[in-house]
C-alpha cells in the first residue's frame, strides 16, 4: 500500500527550528525514520516536504487519484488553508493529520485546524513519534490480522 507522508511549510527546518517545541530530530532523520517504519510494516512510504502550497495541492490530488493513504502535517496551513482542506476532502484513502506539538496547548490561533474535520484521525503532541504511530495505524487498518498486537 502506498502512503504519502506530506509535510507543509517550515518542517524542512526540523532539528534547528524551535527545538524546545519541535525537538532535535532533523527533517532528514524524520524521513529515514518514516521509510524504515514503512519497510518494517510493508508499506510503500513516500515522504515529501514543501513550503509551496500549490506543490502540496498537486501531491494531494495525486494521492486522491491513486486512492493512496496520506499522513499529513499541514503545519501552518492547518490553521487557515481552505485550499489544503478542500484537497484533503477529495482523498479517497485514509488521512491521518499529524502535529508534532500539542497545538491545543499553544497559542489560540493554533487550536483550530481546518483540516481535522476531513481527516480520518488526528495525532498531536507526541513529537515526531506521531508519524510512526500514524503509519502503524494505516498498516493495521489495511491488514488488521497481520498487524494486530
Ligand atoms: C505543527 C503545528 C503548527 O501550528 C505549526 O504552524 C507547524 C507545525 C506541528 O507539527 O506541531 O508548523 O503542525
Amino acid at each position: 500500500m502506498r502512503v504519502y507522508v506530506l509535510n507543509g511549510p517550515n518542517l524542512g527546518r526540523l532539528g534547528t527550528r524551535q527545538v524546545d517545541v519541535y525537538g532535535v530530530t532533523s527533517y532528514a532523520d524524520l524521513v529515514t525514520g518514516c521509510e524504515e517504519t514503512g519497510r518494517e510494516l510493508g508499506l510503500d512510504v513516500v515522504v515529501r516536504q514543501t513550503d509551496a502550497e500549490h506543490e502540496m495541492l498537486g501531491w494531494l490530488h495525486r494521492a486522491a487519484d491513486e486512492e493512496a493513504a496520506v499522513v499529513l502535517n499541514p503545519a501552518a496551513w492547518s490553521h487557515y488553508s481552505i485550499a489544503v482542506r478542500d484537497a484533503c476532502a477529495m482523498l479517497r484513502g485514509p488521512l491521518v493529520e499529524v502535529h508534532i506539538s500539542n497545538i491545543h496547548a499553544r497559542e489560540e490561533f493554533r487550536h483550530h485546524s481546518v483540516v481535522s474535520a476531513v481527516a480520518t484521525g488526528v495525532i498531536c503532541g507526541l513529537g515526531v513519534d506521531g508519524y510512526r504511530l500514524a503509519l502503524h495505524h494505516l498498516a493495521q487498518r489495511a491488514s488488521p490480522i497481520r498487524h494486530s498486537e
